[in-house]
């Protein structure tokens, strides 16, 4: 994995570990042995580290973070050894020098890059921390505010910035080995060595450590990994580097024994997985998409057009009335101008998408576009005419997709005479912010189309979950039931405020009735309707109802469940209050006091039922695509993994227990799965394993 070679005085290790020569079982041994081989021999005057491949060494290999400590790679050993290695040793760096191979660059005596590499310590969003002096020696070159800006936002820097702050000494714009070797000859004869174990480090002030502290309430609230690289960063200002040392390793197996680095670990690998869909191969032919076509230009389609306008894609954005297609371009620029304005966006850029954009009153318009994708109204009447005029206008080879949230995709494309370039693009409000992209294959649908629309969404910055037919695909069917449960939980006696709580506390950012008075109490009334009208029942009528009935629609009317001020901030409004207590009072129901576990475990219940059965019918690959669509659709806290990940946190038979003791029946795959004393990554890899049999 290490491979030793002489270029005259000079030894280059070069570490081979494809895909991202990570820090994986046989890379320390093959260092350590390089290094003990070139201090043992006096021919040898520097040593030169460098990636083999497409990188640098991507970090600790988060495969092994299960291992017990005894087992894992050696990186603090090899680390140590650089550190008091006798002769001058640079890193070479191209790719990404991240975490643990930002450390090994750390303990050398230089470092020389490509302009292109990218360095930083990422371990925060693994739940972790940089465990192998990265906390220590980072502050003592870049500074203490700096150190704590890269270590907690894990955000990588290019190496010309890393150049100006001093982490690297010389940008190398040739052959990055050929370059590496003539610096290394320039200080072959350096002595005393710098080390820069031995530095002091600049602008460590408490109020640094203070503002830091303050600040990762709101960026990370609920997080333990922060606090921690907060505290060593300020041993690193005041206590000798050793101490700061042993101190990160005890607080790395801390951070990495939590279930918060679990549950990051496991949507790193998952939300990987999830870009592969089993059966189509990675030479599937993609088509090319030049051209996009919107239908429909409110809230929804001017979102959808602004993500291809951002990735220089032209849009024609259809619409009926010449005022919509106003609102909706005059929503658009605003849109842009306040980017521009907090400076995410240049002038020049927002005129560049701008004139990407083209407005239209008609359909035939759309007549060259590769990708047309449909955001009116959820109707099914207008979306199959919709999809009828398509298939007349369209272009051969097309892609014709429906934003719909709810409808049947198969009835959609059963209109056209081309149901194998139909697709369902499920995007989330709003459309150009929300990662998440629930791609719904319908039973025709081809592969080519398919994985055209997986490697769109990593285009446009989406994460791309495959998803089949259902009412409501994986996410909005879930959230049906968690809604449900909500209401039920008011009618119980839990006031709208205990129950958002609850979900807050867990790391949501929103509540469900939050949530509800965000999107519209009037959208999900809607839905209530239409569903109760399909199945002959009567028209709904529980306290939501009730409440959409006396006119106040959520936060677009300036309140709904709650009261908002200028700030969006909630309130409880006391003649809300009064309804659900003459609501409940009305149907006979003595409230009781419900504690927030109660609520926890049977919101988190709901919906991990919900997400058995969708797995059960297949209309989820697997268990953690449901993970990534929870993660980034709905706010559930990445820290938790996802809400099925969660569960096997909890263990699946508590999850089951709590379904029972409140009412619900346990999905079947649940039940067995908690029988057999399983989780629902066990339940993937059996799937998995069936699959390629
Ligand atoms: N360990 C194990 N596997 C890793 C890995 C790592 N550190 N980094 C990437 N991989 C794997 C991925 O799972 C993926 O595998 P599959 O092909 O089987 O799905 C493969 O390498 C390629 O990764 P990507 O698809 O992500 O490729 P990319 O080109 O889009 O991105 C990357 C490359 C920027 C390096 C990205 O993979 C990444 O950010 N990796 C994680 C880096 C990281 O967090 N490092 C710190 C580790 S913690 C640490 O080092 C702790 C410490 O201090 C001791």
């Amino acid at each position: 994995m290490v491979e030793q070679s002489r270029h005259d005085d000079i030894l280059v290790l070069t570490i081979h570990n494809p895909p991202v020569n990570a820090f994986s079982p046989g890379v320390p041994e093959g260092l350590k042995a390089g290094l003990s081989a070139a201090a043992a021999d006096d021919r040898i005057a520097a040593v030169v580290l460098i990636g083999g491949g497409r990188t640098f060494v991507a970090g600790a290999d988060i495969k092994t973070f299960g291992l017990p400590r005894e087992q894992a790679p050696d990186l603090r050993g090899t680390v140590q050894q650089l550190d008091a290695f006798p002769k001058p040793t640079v890193a070479a760096l191209h790719g990404t020098a991240l975490g643990g191979g930002l450390e090994l660059a750390l303990a050398c005596s230089y470092r020389v890059a490509v302009p292109d590499a990218r360095l930083g310590l990422p371990e925060v969003k693994l739940g972790v921390l940089p465990g192998a002096g990265g906390t220590q020696r980072l502050p003592r070159v870049v500074g203490a505010q700096k150190a704590l800006d890269m270590m907690l936002s894990g955000a990588p820097i290019q190496a010309t910035e890393a150049k100006e702050l001093g982490l690297v000494d010389d940008l190398i714009e040739g052959g990055l080995l050929e370059g590496a070797l003539a610096f290394a000859r320039r200080v072959a004869a350096v002595r005393p060595l710098p080390r820069i174990s031995e530095r002091a480090v600049d602008g460590g002030s408490p109020e640094v450590f203070a503002a830091a502290r303050e600040a990762i309430k709101k960026t990370h609230r609920g997080q333990l990994s922060p606090s921690l690289i907060i505290d060593l960063a300020e041993m690193a200002v005041n206590r000798p580097f050793e101490e700061g040392w042993q101190a990160e390793a005890q607080k790395f197996m801390e951070a990495r024994e939590s279930p918060q680095s679990r549950g990051l670990r496991h949507l790193f690998f998952t939300e990987r997985e999830s870009a592969k869909i089993p059966g189509l191969g990675k030479d599937t032919p993609l088509l090319d998409i030049r051209r996009v076509g919107v239908i429909g230009a409110g809230t929804m389609g001017g979102g959808i057009a602004m993500n291809f306008l951002n990735a220089g894609l032209p849009v024609t954005i259809v619409e009926t009335t010449e005022e919509a297609l106003d609102r909706g371009l005059g929503v658009i620029r605003r849109n842009y101008e306040s980017s521009a304005k907090k400076g995410r966006l240049s002038a020049d850029d927002v005129e560049r998408r701008m004139a990407l954009l083209t407005p239209s009153l008609d359909m035939g318009d759309l007549k060259d576009a590769d990708l047309i994708i449909e955001a009116v109204f959820e109707d099914m009447g207008v979306k199959k005419d919709i999809f009828t005029r398509l298939d007349a206008l369209a272009k051969d080879g097309a892609i014709l997709a429906t934003n719909t949230s709810t409808l049947d995709v198969n009835e959609i494309a059963a209109v056209t005479s081309r149901p194998e370039q139909v697709i369902g693009l499920h995007f989330f409000s709003p459309a150009n912010v929300m990662k998440l992209l629930e791609i719904v294959r319908a039973e025709n649908t081809s592969d080519t189309v398919l994985a055209t629309c997986m490697a769109l969404a990593k285009k446009i910055g989406k994460v791309g979950v495959v998803v089949g037919v259902c009412d409501g695909f994986v996410g909005n069917r879930m959230v049906h039931r968690y809604g449900e449960e909500a209401r039920r939980l008011v009618d119980e006696g839990a006031s709208p405020a205990d129950v958002d709580a609850a979900m807050n506390a867990l790391g949501l950012p929103m509540g469900p009735f939050q949530m509800t008075d965000m999107a519209g109490l009037d959208i999900g009334y809607a839905i209530r309707v239409h569903r109760a009208r399909q199945r002959g029942e009567p028209e709904p009528d529980g306290w939501l109802d009730r409440i959409v009935k006396t006119g106040r629609k959520g936060q677009k009317t300036g309140g709904g469940i709650y009261d908002y001020d200028e700030t969006r901030r909630p309130r409880p409004n006391a003649d809300m209050q009064a309804l659900i207590e003459a609501y409940r009072a009305e149907k006979g129901i003595t409230p009781r006091s419900i504690s927030a576990d109660e609520i926890t475990r049977r919101l988190t219940g709901t919906l991990i039922n919900e997400g058995a059965r969708i797995l059960d019918e297949g209309i989820a690959q697997r268990a953690g695509d449901i993970d990534v669509i929870y993660i980034y659709g709905y706010g559930f806290p990445a820290y938790r993994g996802g809400p099925m990940h969660y569960a096997g946190e909890q263990g699946l038979q508590k999850v089951v227990d709590a379904l029972k003791q409140y009412g619900h029946t346990p999905a079947p795959l649940l039940e067995r799965l908690a029988r057999e004393g399983k989780t629902f990554a066990d339940f993937d890899r059996e799937r998995a394993n069936s699959s390629q049999k």
